[in-house]
C-alpha cells in the first residue's frame, strides 16, 4: 500500500456516515436480449455490465434517496435536525419544480434546513461535496449531508439499444462534518467543457423546448448520447482532473490507496487507471452490478467500500466523474 501523506487538508472535514440505495428490481444483460437486439455477450464486452437495477414503474423516486440519507444518518449516528445543509446532485428532479430536495428533505423531517439540487451532469456528486466542505470551512455549517440519487431508467428510451443498456438507477449519500485537523479534502479540480454539450441531452422539457405533442412524438425527452464522442472525451478528462487535484494535494498518484472512478463503461475505467497507473487493486468498480447510476455512482461504490471494511483512517482516497455539461472533476481526500 502506498504511504500515508502527511499534508494538511484544504478543507478539513470527516465523512462520518456513508449510505445507499439499489431498488428491489434487477434487469440483466439477458433480461433486455429478450426484448431489444443486443446481447450479453456484446454488453459485458462493450461496457462491463451484467445487470442493473431499476425503479418499478410505481416507485417514487425520491424513496432512494430518503433511504440513503436515512442509512448514512444512522452511521453517523445524527438525527435530520443535526443537518444544517443539505445538497442533492441529480440530472432529471423528481419535478422540474421545485426539484428533489425539497422532496426528499420533507420525509427526512428537515423542517429548516438550507437545501438545493445541484447538476452537473454525472461529476454532480463530486462537485456538491466540495461545494459542501466549502459551506463547512467557512462556518457556514458543522454537518452537511450530499446525496446522489438518479432515475435515468425514467428518461431512457427502451427502444434503443445504443443508450439504454448503459443505466441503472439508485442513490447514495455522505454525512461530512466539520474539524480542524487531519481528515479533509486535500485537492479540489472541477472542470467545465460547454463545446461538449451535445455529447449528452435530453432536449425536451425545459424553457428551450417545453413539452407539447410533437416533442413526445420526437421522442426529445428521452435521453441522447454521442456514445463515441463521450467515451474519447472521458479518459482525458477525468485523468488531467485527477493529475491536477493531486498537484494541488501535494501528492503523487502513487499515494492514492482508492479511485473511486464514475461507472460509466469498464472499458473507460480501464483505459484511465492504466494512463494513470494506478494498480487495479486500488480501483474501485462496482459496474457490472449497478451499471451507470450517474449521480450516484460514486457514493454507491463509496458506501460499499466503507461497509466491506476496507477504508483505513489516514487513507487518500481520489474520486473522479465526468458527465454531461461536458462537467467533470476529482475530489482527493484523506479519510
Ligand atoms: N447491442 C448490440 N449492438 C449494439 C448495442 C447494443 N446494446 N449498442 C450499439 N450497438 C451497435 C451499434 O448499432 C453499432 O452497429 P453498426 O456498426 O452496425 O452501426 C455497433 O454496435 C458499434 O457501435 P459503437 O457505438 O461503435 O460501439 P462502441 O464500441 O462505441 O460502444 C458505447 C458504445 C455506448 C458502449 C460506448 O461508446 C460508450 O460507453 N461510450 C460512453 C458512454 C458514456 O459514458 N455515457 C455516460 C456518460 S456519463
Amino acid at each position: 500500500m502506498a504511504r500515508k501523506a502527511r499534508i494538511t487538508p484544504i478543507i478539513p472535514l470527516k465523512v462520518t456516515g456513508t449510505g445507499s440505495f439499489l431498488p428491489q428490481k434487477t434487469l440483466t444483460n439477458d433480461d433486455l436480449a429478450g426484448f431489444l437486439d443486443t446481447s450479453d455477450e456484446w454488453i459485458r464486452t462493450r461496457t462491463g455490465i451484467r445487470s442493473r437495477h431499476l425503479l418499478e414503474p410505481g416507485e417514487i423516486p425520491s424513496r432512494m434517496g430518503v433511504v440513503a440519507s436515512q442509512r448514512a444518518l444512522a452511521m453517523a449516528g445524527k438525527k435530520p435536525a443535526e443537518v444544517d445543509l443539505f445538497l442533492v446532485a441529480t440530472n432529471v428532479p423528481e419535478e422540474p419544480i421545485p426539484g428533489t430536495a425539497p422532496h426528499v428533505a420533507l420525509e427526512l423531517g428537515l423542517r429548516r434546513t438550507p437545501f438545493a439540487d445541484i447538476t452537473a451532469g454525472c461529476a454532480g456528486f463530486v462537485y456538491a461535496l466540495s461545494l459542501a466542505g466549502a459551506w463547512l470551512q467557512a462556518g457556514l455549517a458543522r454537518t452537511a449531508l450530499v446525496l446522489g440519487t438518479e432515475a435515468l431508467s425514467r428518461f431512457v428510451d427502451w427502444s434503443d439499444r445504443s443508450t439504454c443498456v448503459l443505466f441503472g438507477d439508485g442513490a447514495g449519500a455522505v454525512v461530512l462534518e466539520r474539524r480542524t485537523e487531519g481528515s479533509g479534502i486535500l485537492g479540489v479540480a472541477l472542470r467545465g467543457d460547454p463545446t461538449k454539450l451535445d455529447l449528452l441531452r435530453i432536449e425536451a422539457g425545459g424553457v428551450r423546448l417545453p413539452a407539447s405533442g410533437e416533442t413526445v412524438q420526437a421522442k426529445k425527452h428521452f435521453l441522447k448520447m454521442e456514445g463515441k464522442g463521450l467515451f474519447r472525451a472521458a479518459v482525458g478528462m477525468m485523468a488531467e482532473a485527477t493529475r491536477a487535484a493531486a498537484a494541488q494535494a501535494g501528492i503523487d498518484l502513487t499515494d492514492i490507496h482508492w479511485l473511486i472512478p464514475h461507472q460509466a463503461n469498464l472499458r473507460i475505467i480501464d483505459a484511465l487507471v492504466k494512463r494513470l497507473k494506478i494498480p487495479e487493486e486500488r480501483v474501485v468498480v462496482n459496474i457490472d452490478r449497478v451499471a451507470n447510476t450517474s449521480t450516484a455512482s460514486i457514493p454507491i461504490a463509496l458506501d460499499e467500500l466503507v461497509r466491506a471494511g476496507k477504508i483505513e483512517d489516514g487513507q487518500i482516497l481520489a474520486l473522479t466523474a465526468f458527465g454531461a455539461g461536458a462537467c467533470y472533476g476529482t475530489v482527493i481526500l484523506r479519510w
